[in-house]
């Protein structure tokens, strides 16, 4: 049996590789940054080739840099985010525009007539999500309605569609030479058109965005050793099955092992995503969560998850580097947010997708308020630093809300996490501990896992459970009032941020 397992994690900014061992020890990595395509006020796009191309570069250069071959991986596992959709050519390869990425609001009239005519609640019951520009369906149709011919190749069956899963799966199996144009359960949930109960495509919700079912991919468990192929290496390498597929967030709770009820796991990455394993029947929510398939593994029962999703949090940092110019690099912003004891007074909520969880309110954009003359980037370091803290905040107070159980411990994953300072901020405005695993890079690892239970390299989720170790934990250090105060200017904060747009 090969040695290692791999895993592709395909992300809003960046893609990488990533090869695990047996205990779930990192092997070997590489990542490359994509560009975001920015044309209108709004609008998000990536080019899906660029994708593929990045996608099949970290793999090779990954295994080159650790001496490893394509046979020393028992399989390979695939993860992305989430949402961002692309429509392309079956025969050709050759994509009609460019992938539509979640962030994009583009779609907000389509959105807004779900809500306007009842087709919205059924949306909320079946698919387990408020309308919203966000997910993938109001993005098909916008593509079928924009894209010059694409209904139409559709209708003959030459176009295809998917996110980025799709993309991925259907490429490195083949692309026009057979590829296989599948997705997986985690994926099909962020679209509005897979019914949670039968986890198929819905005729009735594929008829209010005008989709032809043709053109979608079929939906499979997340970790399968048939249904995902394997990625075509040339004749002399061979080929190695992929046999997992998970959207990121997905993967990061199997990575995580959040198996059991009542377990959750907040994800810094662009966007912070708590997820809040349900167990075996999707619970609904009534304070702005969305309900989520959490993953499926082989033919056993779904598992679902309560989600709050936040849009913006590592890409404010982004911000505050590539659109401000206040630091040169990612890093640089726990030093300058350290120079000071405090925000100033400053808050920055930065609405700038709309606000997802728990507002759900796209006429939301960005806002500082909260200033005088006295502040100075660092309160505007520090103050970007709390609005990830308090946006996770306003989730997790929904999740406790909806599920009545109080969140005494907060596992923690992604890079923003090697931020000791953010996640200090974390545990004094939450008043939770937070834990972070010796691996924080659990949505390649949780894709990781998905592959090798298919493949039989662990036997089961036990061997995941006893491979997860903590690595630091942070105590909540603010007085009650303190917490309390700080919270109040937020919400006060983000009333200001609504309504903004038309
Ligand atoms: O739903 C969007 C999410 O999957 C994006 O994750 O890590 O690329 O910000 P990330």
């Amino acid at each position: 049996m090969a040695d290692f397992i791999g895993a592709v994690d395909q992300g809003t900014t960046s893609t990488r590789f990533m090869v695990f061992d047996h205990d779930g020890t990192e092997v070997a990595r590489h990542q490359l940054e994509h560009e975001q395509i920015l044309p209108r006020a709004g609008w998000v796009e990536h080019n899906p080739l660029e994708i593929w191309e990045r996608t099949e570069t970290v793999i090779g250069s990954a295994l080159t840099r650790a001496g490893l071959r394509p046979s020393d991986l028992g399989a390979i596992g695939i993860t992305n985010q989430r949402e961002t959709t692309v429509a392309w050519d079956r025969h050709t390869g050759r994509p009609y525009a460019n992938a539509i990425v979640w962030q994009d609001t583009r779609t907000d009239a389509i959105a807004a007539a779900l809500d306007r005519d009842g087709r919205g609640d059924v949306i909320r019951a079946r698919a387990g999500l408020p309308p919203a520009t966000y997910f993938a369906g109001g993005k098909v149709q916008w593509l079928l309605d924009h894209v010059d011919g694409l209904r139409e190749a559709a209708e003959h069956g030459d176009a295809i569609v998917g996110t980025i899963d799709t993309w991925l799966v259907w490429n490195l199996t083949g692309g026009p030479d057979g590829g296989r144009h599948v997705t997986d359960v985690t994926n099909a949930s962020r679209t509005m058109l897979m019914d949670l109960a039968t986890l198929d495509w819905d005729e009735e919700l594929l008829g209010f965005f005008g989709i032809p079912r043709a053109m979608l991919p079929t939906i499979h468990p997340s970790s399968d050793p048939e249904a995902y192929g394997c990625y075509r290496l040339g004749r002399r390498q061979g080929e190695i099955p992929v046999a997992g597929v998970l959207g990121d967030q997905h993967a990061a709770m199997v990575g995580q092992v959040c198996f059991e009820p009542g377990q959750a796991k907040n994800t810094y990455g662009t966007g912070n995503f708590v997820l809040l394993n349900t167990g075996h029947e999707p619970v609904r929510s009534s304070h702005g969560l969305l309900t989520t398939v959490a993953y499926q593994l082989g033919d056993t029962r779904p598992v679902y998850a309560l989600e709050g999703s936040i849009a913006v949090t590592g890409s404010a940092v982004q911000w505050l580097r590539d659109q401000l110019g206040v630091i040169s690099g990612a890093s640089e912003i726990e030093a300058l947010a350290g120079q000071v004891e405090d925000s100033g007074g400053m808050y920055f909520v930065p609405a700038f997708s709309g606000l997802f969880a728990p507002y759900w309110r796209s006429d939301a954009r960005g806002a500082i308020v909260g200033m005088s003359r006295y502040n100075t980037n660092a309160h505007l370091a520090r103050a970007t630093l709390e609005a990830i803290c308090y946006q996770s905040r306003d989730v997790i107070e929904a999740m406790v809300a909806d599920s009545g159980v109080a969140l005494d411990l907060l596992k923690v994953d992604g890079g923003v996490t090697q931020n000791t300072l953010c996640m200090q901020l974390q545990a004094d405005v939450l008043g939770t501990t937070v834990v972070r695993p010796r691996v924080a890079e659990t949505t390649a690892l949780g894709a990781a896992y998905a592959a090798g239970l298919a493949t039989g390299f662990w036997s089961g989720t036990d061997d995941l459970v006893a491979n997860w170790q903590e690595d630091r934990r942070w105590e909540p250090t603010w007085s009650e009032q303190q917490r309390a105060d700080g919270y109040a200017g937020w919400r006060k904060a983000v009333d200001r941020t609504l309504g903004w747009v038309d």
